[in-house]
């Protein structure tokens, strides 16, 4: 089986300080993959150098069996929302337009199909009560589905998404997941940063776990233990914490869904 992805021996440097070091991993076709690590561990600059927009100090990313360069137009890229300028004037519907260019030639206008493809994204999103709004005046879950609908209409192969469930509601949260199911349905791999330890299982085929150095990284259901989850977040008190109260819900999962029912 050829991977979707894979990183060799990749070192990320800031300065000559490493936030990166020496990660090793593959990720099969169709997954849905999670990202997870605290604060500062590298997970954005992992995302960042598995697209190429970052040097690497050592190593290498295939995507298809290819190298970067090859197969930049079957990737695509929801950043973290912190990281974007929402004053750049541009409506919703042009965000997601956007989307489309590396379908275009160059100098070509979008035309019609374009327009439609961007306007069934949107709708997909559940953001066609806004396609003229400025993006600055939008609440930080709409921004949120639009870069989301600008991804969808890149119509890649592998996306990747940098928390794109924060300042999202439960709702939307719930209906964005649904719609990464469909695309790993259609053999789409989704690699998504994640915060939220509770839902790690029920979410992901497939996790990263991630502390400068790669801690652990298969199928959740092997990878995502209690044992790999203190490593990863070691020595943070509150959390371990937590994370032992996930772990005594993941071995009692029946006895928790009739606790939680009427
Ligand atoms: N451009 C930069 N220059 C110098 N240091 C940087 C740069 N970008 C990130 N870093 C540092 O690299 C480390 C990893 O940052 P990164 O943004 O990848 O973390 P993260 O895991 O995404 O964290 P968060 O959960 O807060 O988003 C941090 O210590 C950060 O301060
Ligand atoms: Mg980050």
């Amino acid at each position: 089986m050829t991977p979707a992805l894979e990183i060799h021996d990749l070192t990320v440097a800031f300065d000559r300080k490493p936030v990166l070091w020496n990660i090793d991993l593959m990720i099969p076709e169709g997954k849905l993959v999670g990202i997870i690590g605290p604060n500062g561990a590298g997970k954005s600059t992992l995302i960042k150098a598995m697209m190429g927009i970052l040097p690497l100090s050592s190593g290498y990313v295939k995507i298809f069996d290819k190298p970067l360069d090859d197969i930049r137009d079957r990737i695509s890229y929801v950043p973290q929302r912190e990281s974007v300028d929402w004053d750049f004037p541009a409506s919703v519907l042009d965000v997601v337009l956007m989307g489309r260019y590396s379908k275009l030639g160059l100098f070509k206008r979008p035309r019609k199909a374009d327009r439609d493809a961007a306007l069934e994204c949107i709708k997909k999103v559940g953001m066609e009560g806004f396609i003229n709004r400025q993006i600055s005046q939008l609440s930080g879950g709409q921004q949120q589905r639009t870069f989301l609908a600008r991804a969808l209409a890149q119509q890649a192969d592998m996306y990747f998404m940098d928390e794109p469930f924060a300042g999202v509601d439960a709702a939307t949260e719930k209906a964005i997941v649904t719609l990464l199911r469909n695309m790993t349905a259609q053999n789409k791999t989704v690699i998504v940063v994640h915060h939220d330890l509770q839902s790690v299982s029920q979410y992901f085929d497939w996790v990263i776990m991630l502390n400068t150095r790669l801690v652990a990284a298969g199928p959740t259901a092997t990878t995502f233990t209690s044992k790999n989850l203190e490593t990863t977040y070691g020595g943070k008190l509150t959390l371990l914490t937590d994370v032992a109260d996930l772990m005594r819900r993941e071995n009692y999962p029946s006895r928790e869904e009739n606790i939680i029912q009427p």
